[in-house]
C-alpha cells in the first residue's frame, strides 16, 4: 500500500505539489492522470525517492521513504518497478541483456538470470526477439521489454509514467492488456501517470486527476464519469451548464439503469413540467453511464427529491456558483 499524506514539494520557489494526499491500495490498477506540467512525475519520483519533498509523508508499505538509508532505498527500489515514455533500454545491448540488467545488479547467478529472463520474455509475449537490438523492435516491443525489465525483481508495485504516450492507439491497448493480464496474474499493484483519458476508462480501478500540483477529485474511475463532477470538467475543459433559476437536479444513470424511462415517467407521476439543460452519455468499458441535468421551478423542489428517492435514482443538486 502506498500512502501519500499532505505532500508539498517546491522546485525554487515554485509549489509544483501542493498539499497532495492519495492512498494507493495493494493490487488495484490506480490511475493518476492531468495536465503536462500538473506534478504527476514528480509525484512518482517522490514515491521512489528519486526526489525529496519539503511537507507530508509518503510509505510504502508502512515504511516513511524519507527516512530510509542505503540499503534500504535499495530495497524500496526492487520494490517499485518504473517504465516510461521513452522505454529506456540501452541500444547496445540485446532483448534479453537489457532484462538482465536489474538481476545482474542484485548479483543473481548466470543460471538464475537466464531462467528468469526467458520467463518473462514468454510473460510479456516476445521470445522470438530475445536477441535483437532495441532498434529493430516496434514501440510496443519496446515497451514489452521495459516491463520486463520492471518485472525482473518481482517488484511489489509497477510505477508507468506516460507509458503509452507514444504509442499508437492498438499497441496502447495490447500494452494496457498486458499491464491488466500481469495485475491479475501476478496481484502487481500497478500506478499509471497518463495524460490520456482512454488509458484511465480501460483499465484504472481508481484515479486521481491532478491540476497545478493539487489533486482535484479522487474516486472509483466508473464513479469520475458518471458524476462528471469539477475536477473531471476541469480537465476536459467543460462548463457546467445550469440554470439560474429554480433549481438543478443532475440524474445519474449508472450501467444498470442507462435506458430508463424515468423522466418522461416522472413527469407524468409529478404532473409538474421541467426542462432538460443537459445530457450526456459516456462509453465506459461495455457499458453506457450518463446523467441528465433538469431544472425545475423552486416549488416543486420536494417533490422531485422525494420522488427520485423513492423510485431508488441516484441524484445530486448542483448549487450554481
Ligand atoms: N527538475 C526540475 N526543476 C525545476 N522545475 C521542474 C523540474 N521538474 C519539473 N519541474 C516543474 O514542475 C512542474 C511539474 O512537472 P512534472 O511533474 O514533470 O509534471 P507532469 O509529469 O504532470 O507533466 C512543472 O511546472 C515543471 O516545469
Ligand atoms: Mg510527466
Amino acid at each position: 500500500m502506498i500512502e501519500i499524506k499532505n505532500i508539498d514539494k517546491y522546485y525554487q520557489d515554485i509549489k509544483v505539489l501542493d498539499d497532495v494526499s492519495m492512498t494507493i491500495k495493494s493490487g488495484e490498477i490506480f490511475g493518476i492522470i492531468g495536465h503536462s506540467g500538473a506534478g504527476k512525475s514528480t509525484l512518482l519520483r517522490c514515491i521512489n525517492r528519486l526526489e525529496d519533498y519539503k511537507n507530508g509523508e509518503i510509505l510504502v508499505n508502512n515504511k516513511n521513504v524519507k527516512n530510509l538509508n542505503e540499503k534500504e532505498l535499495r530495497e524500496l527500489r526492487k520494490d517499485l518497478g518504473m517504465i516510461f515514455q521513452q522505454f529506456s533500454l540501452l541500444e547496445r545491448k540485446t532483448v534479453f541483456e537489457n532484462i538482465a540488467l536489474p538481476l545482474e545488479c542484485f548479483k543473481y547467478s548466470k543460471d538464475e538470470i537466464k531462467r528468469r529472463v526467458l520467463e518473462l520474455l514468454d510473460l510479456v509475449g516476445i521470445s522470438n526477439k530475445r536477441n535483437e537490438k532495441p532498434r529493430n523492435l516496434s514501440g510496443g516491443q519496446k515497451q514489452r521489454v521495459a516491463i520486463a525489465r520492471a518485472l525482473a525483481l518481482n517488484p511489489k508495485v509497477i510505477l508507468c509514467d506516460e507509458a503509452t504516450s507514444a504509442l499508437d492507439p492498438n499497441t496502447t491497448k495490447s500494452i494496457l492488456n498486458l499491464l491488466q493480464d500481469i495485475n491479475n496474474k501476478l496481484g502487481i499493484t500497478i500506478v499509471i501517470v497518463t495524460h490520456q483519458m482512454e488509458v484511465i476508462k480501460q483499465i484504472c480501478t481508481r484515479v486521481a486527476i491532478m491540476e497545478g500540483g493539487k489533486v482535484l477529485e479522487i474516486d472509483d474511475t466508473e464513479e469520475v464519469f458518471l458524476h462528471n463532477r469539477n475536477g473531471l470538467r476541469a480537465l476536459v475543459g467543460e462548463e457546467n451548464i445550469v440554470l439560474p433559476k429554480g433549481i438543478n437536479i443532475k440524474i445519474l444513470f449508472p450501467k444498470e439503469i442507462s435506458n430508463d424511462t424515468i423522466i418522461t415517467k416522472m413527469a407524468r407521476d409529478l404532473d409538474i413540467n421541467f426542462s432538460i439543460i443537459f445530457g450526456r452519455l459516456e462509453k465506459f468499458r461495455k457499458n453506457i453511464l450518463g446523467s441528465l441535468i433538469i431544472n425545475v421551478p423552486a416549488n416543486n423542489g420536494d417533490d422531485v427529491r422525494q420522488y427520485l428517492d423513492k423510485e431508488k435514482i441516484r441524484w445530486e443538486e448542483i448549487i450554481n456558483d
